[in-house]
C-alpha cells in the first residue's frame, strides 16, 4: 500500500522526495446507537479497513489535495489563508476543517502540505470515512509540527471540526474509535467524561460481518440533528422532576417513574431508547466479560428493535438487512449501526454460516429492495499509525 501511495503521490505532485505514508482506521459501533450525545455509553471498534494518507510539508503556505477515490477531480488547490468551509471544496473540507481546528486551539500551521488520500471504507457506508480523514490529518499535523497533542485530543479536534467547520452535530463515538482503537478490541466510552476501557472481542468461531444497505443518504444529517434537539428537549422536561445532567444518568426504572415529565409521545420514544439503550450497552459488556456472546447477541437484537421503533432511525433498508440476517441459524445478533437512514448493519454470525448469511441476505434484499447490498467480514484493528 505504501508503494501504491508513494508512486501515486510521485505522479501527482512531481516527485515523493520526503513523503510520509500514514493510515487511520475506519469504525463499526457494535452497540450504543444515539447514546453518545446523551452522555451514555457506546462500544465501538477500529477496523483494519480506513483511509491511508501520502503527505509532505511545503515551504509556502499552499496546500494541494488528492484523492485516488475522487479522481475525476484532480488537484484541489487552496492555502492556508483559505481554511473556511465552502461547498465547492468538497472532500478537503475534512482535512481543512482539522487544520482550522488546530489553529483555533492555538495551533497555527506555519507551512502548508500535499495530501494523497486513498480510502478503502466502502463509500458513504457509515463506517466513519469522514472521521478517518479527520484523525488522520490530525495525526499528519501533529508528526509534522510537533504539536502536543495526545490521540484523545485528535478526537476531540476531530469532533470540533465536523460540529464547527462542517457543521454536522455529531458525538464524539466515531473520532474517539479511530484515534484510540485498539486490535482485537472494542472500546467501552463513557460518553459523559470520557472515561473508557478496553474490551477484548474474542469470538470464538464467529465473525463480525457488515452489510452495505448502499442506500444513498438524503435526509440523514438533517434527521440526526432532529433527534438531538428532541432528545435535549425531552432532557430539559426531565429535569424539572430528576436532578439529572443527561439521559444517560438515568435508568430504566427512574426513567418509567418520571417519563410523563417529557410532554410529547414521540420524545418520550425518543428518551426512552437513550435511556434503554445506555442500559443495553453496559449489560452487553458485562455479558462479553462472562463470554456470554450468545446474551451480547440478543441485547445488539433489541438495540436494533429500539432504534426501529422507538428511535425510528432506521428505514426499509437497513430492517430489510437485519430481519432477514435474523432468519439465518448462526447469526448471533444483528442490528443497523452508525447514525442510521441508510449505510450499514453489523451481524456477528458463526464461521460456517456466514456464507449462506451473505447469500441469503443479499438475495432477499436484492429481491426487496431493487439493488444489491454489499458485504464486508471485518476485523477490528489499531488506531492511526505512520506506515
Ligand atoms: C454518527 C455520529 C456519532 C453517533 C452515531 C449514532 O455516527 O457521528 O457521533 O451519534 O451517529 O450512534
Amino acid at each position: 500500500m505504501k508503494d501504491i501511495l508513494l508512486k501515486k503521490f510521485a505522479q501527482v505532485f512531481g516527485d515523493a522526495e520526503g513523503a510520509k505514508v500514514y493510515f487511520a482506521p475506519g469504525r463499526v459501533n457494535l452497540i450504543g446507537e444515539h447514546t453518545d450525545y446523551n452522555g451514555g455509553h457506546v462500544f465501538p471498534c477500529a477496523l483494519t479497513i480506513g483511509t491511508y494518507g501520502a503527505a509532505r510539508k511545503r515551504t509556502d503556505n499552499k496546500l494541494r489535495f488528492y484523492s485516488m477515490n475522487f479522481e475525476k477531480l484532480g488537484v484541489i488547490e487552496s492555502s492556508l489563508e483559505e481554511l473556511t468551509p465552502s461547498k465547492g471544496a468538497g472532500w478537503t473540507n475534512y482535512p481543512k476543517g482539522v487544520m482550522w481546528a488546530f489553529g483555533e486551539r492555538g495551533m497555527k500551521m506555519s507551512q502548508g502540505m500535499d495530501l494523497l488520500l486513498l480510502g478503502n471504507i466502502p463509500n458513504g457506508s457509515g463506517l466513519s470515512s469522514s472521521a478517518s480523514v479527520e484523525v488522520l490529518t490530525g495525526y499528519i499535523l501533529r508528526d509534522f509540527f510537533g504539536y502536543e497533542v495526545e490521540n484523545q485530543d485528535l478526537a476531540l479536534i476531530g469532533q470540533y471540526s465536523e460540529n464547527h467547520f462542517n457543521m454536522v452535530n455529531c458525538g464524539i463515538m466515531d473520532q474517539f474509535a479511530i484515534a484510540m482503537g485498539k486490535k482485537d478490541c472494542a472500546i467501552f466510552l463513557d460518553t459523559a467524561d470520557l472515561s473508557f476501557e478496553y474490551a477484548p472481542i474474542a469470538l470464538k468461531g464467529a465473525k463480525i460481518v457488515i452489510a452495505s444497505s448502499n442506500k444513498k443518504r438524503g435526509l440523514g444529517d438533517s434527521k440526526y440533528n432532529e433527534r438531538r434537539s428532541e432528545c435535549e428537549t425531552a432532557l430539559a422536561e426531565l429535569q424539572q422532576e430528576v436532578e439529572i445532567s443527561s439521559l444517560g444518568d438515568l435508568d430504566e426504572e427512574t426513567f418509567e417513574k418520571h417519563k410523563e415529565a417529557i410532554h410529547s409521545d414521540v420524545r418520550r420514544k425518543r428518551a426512552k431508547h437513550a435511556v434503554y439503550e445506555n442500559r443495553r450497552t453496559i449489560r452487553a459488556v458485562e455479558a462479553l466479560k462472562r463470554n456470554d456472546v450468545e446474551e451480547f447477541g440478543r441485547l445488539m437484537n433489541a438495540s436494533h428493535v429500539s432504534l426501529r421503533d422507538d428511535y425510528e432511525v432506521t428505514g426499509m433498508e437497513l430492517d430489510t438487512l437485519v430481519e432477514e440476517a435474523w432468519k439465518i441459524p448462526g447469526v448471533i445478533g444483528s442490528r443497523m449501526t452508525g447514525a442510521g437512514f441508510g449505510g450499514c448493519t453489523v451481524s456477528i454470525v458463526k464461521d460456517d454460516s456466514i456464507d449462506d448469511f451473505i447469500k441469503q441476505v443479499g438475495k432477499a434484499y436484492e429481491a426487496k429492495i431493487g439493488y444489491a447490498a454489499d458485504f464486508y467480514v471485518v476485523e477490528i484493528g489499531d488506531g492511526p499509525a505512520e506506515l
